[in-house]
Formats: C-alpha cells, structure tokens, sequence
C-alpha cells in the first residue's frame, strides 16, 4: 500500500473544509503580511490546491497583476479552478513543482503553503522557483514539522501509534529543520522567519485540529498502524475531552521568507 496521500477528489474535498476554517484563514493572512503583494505584480502558487491563497493573491495585486497557481491534483485544480472561476488575472496550470511551465525570471514574487514536503526532489523544486523567480524576487514557503502535532487525548498509546504513522504520509514531514539550508543551496538568501501556531481549546468542525484528528486517526487506520475502532475510540475520547472543556490541540506553521541572489 502506497504511503504517501494523495489529493484525490475524496482528500480535496476534505483539505478544502479544512483550509476553510477561521484557524486556516489566520494562517492565510500570515502568509500574506510576509508576502506583501504589490500592485501590478506576477505572483507565482506553488501547490495552490483549493485555491483560497490564490484569491487573496489576486485581489492584492489587482487587474494590471496576475496570481498563478499550479498543482499537480486534477481535483485540486478544479476546485481552485472553479473558486477563482469570476477572476479575470488568475491562471492555474497543471503541474509538478519540479518542473514549472513557466519562463526564467517570469514572476516578481512566489509562495509555497504546505506543498514542498509532499515534494521528493527538493533540489530540483527549488532549483525551478529559483529559475521562474527574477533576481532580487522574493519567495515565502511555509512548512511543518510533524513532530509538532500535539492531541490532549484519553488513549496516550492511540495518540503515540497515530503520531508515529502520520510523518510517513509525505516525503518530508519534519522539512523546517533543514528548509533554510536547502534554500541556501538552491541560490536563495533568507530574509526572514516566522512560526505560526495554531492552537484549538474546542473539538468541532469549526476548528482545524478536529480536521487533523480526522486525517491522521484514519491515515493510521490506512497503515495498519491502529484498528479502525481504535482510531473511532479515539475520536469520541476527544469529544469527551470537549465537554469538560479539556481538549487541546496545537500545530505549529514555520514560515521562511526568501529572496532570489541578484547574480
Ligand atoms: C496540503 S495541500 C496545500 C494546498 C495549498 N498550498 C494551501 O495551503 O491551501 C498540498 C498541495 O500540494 C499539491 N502537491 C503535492 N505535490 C505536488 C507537486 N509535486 N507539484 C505540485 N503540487 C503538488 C497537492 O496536490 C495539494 O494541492
């Protein structure tokens, strides 16, 4: 069985609720105070998915600028394709962040939100924001490190089994420790840092730790790492936790603000 998840339509749709929630839309706003758009501006998505970035993109850099996006996940796309569907300076290709249909110094400014580490090449990934980017560009990449995820639970050894399984979801799940070194490597100069953290006191929909409950209690059910009941238990020991007011997650977003070398 293969490890990695896939955005498939089932998962889009899933990430798209998830990224709806006021935490994500905090986090989105984050994003956008580093990335500063400007007016006019080309701004490149990397792994746009749902296409909510892209949105905010293109209404900071106005009818003269253009927000593109590319993704790799048909559904995605269409997702993002069909939320942007009313705005006249927003593209979205279909693509691998590895090889990005774009031309050399084509874009002013890029980000990448919780995309790189679904990414195998990093070398190569960087290597094609690097190129699309013009000198001086400036780029945010937002990552997290799995080892950050914390549950307030009932069932400490569920919660051990779930967090074990979920770094093996994606290529890089602890990227932050090493994203400024690689970025170095790949002719880039950091101009700035910042964690976000996301903290959940309640368990609802409302909220983006009841999504990661979900994705990472059935992820692990997937892997075998705990049985479907287990992950179910689990879940209502959460619920249970909310009613005596004593849930609690956290997640921390580590964002890193980079500038393209001049020569
Ligand atoms: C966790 S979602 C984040 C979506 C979006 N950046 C956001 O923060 O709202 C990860 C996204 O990365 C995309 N992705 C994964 N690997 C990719 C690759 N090699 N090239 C382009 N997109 C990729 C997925 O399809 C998915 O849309």
């Amino acid at each position: 069985m293969s490890e990695a998840i896939e955005f498939d339509e089932k998962e889009a749709a899933e990430t798209e609720r998830s990224y709806l929630t006021p935490d994500i839309a905090a986090t989105r706003a984050v994003v956008m105070e580093l990335l500063a758009p400007g007016p006019g501006e080309r701004v490149l998505d990397v792994g746009s998915g749902p296409g909510m970035l892209l949105r905010d993109i293109a209404g900071a850099v106005g009818p003269s600028g253009l927000a593109a996006g590319l993704d790799i996940s048909e559904s995605m796309l269409a997702i993002a394709r069909h939320r942007c569907r009313d705005l006249g300076n927003v593209e979205i290709m279909a693509g691998d962040a590895t090889a990005l249909p774009w031309p050399d110094a084509h874009f002013d400014r890029a980000v990448s939100t919780q995309v790189y580490e679904y990414v195998s090449d990093l070398g190569l990934a960087f290597a094609e924001l690097n190129r699309v980017l013009k000198p001086g560009g400036r780029a945010v990449i937002m990552a997290t490190d799995a080892d950050t995820i914390l549950f307030n639970s009932t069932n400490d050894a569920t919660t051990s089994r779930i967090r074990e399984a979920w770094p093996r979801h994606c290529a890089h799940p602890f990227l932050p420790r090493e994203l400024g070194r690689l970025l170095g490597e790949s002719g880039f100069e950091l101009v700035g840092r910042k964690a976000h953290v996301i903290v959940n006191h309640e368990f609802n929909r409302e909220n983006f730790g009841w999504h990661v409950a979900r994705a990472m209690s059935v992820y692990a059910a997937k892997q075998g790492a705990i049985a479907k009941e287990d992950g179910m238990a689990w879940i209502a020991g959460l619920r249970e936790l909310d009613a005596t007011g004593a849930f609690f997650f956290s997640v921390n977003r580590y964002l890193f603000l980079t500038q393209k070398c001049q020569s």
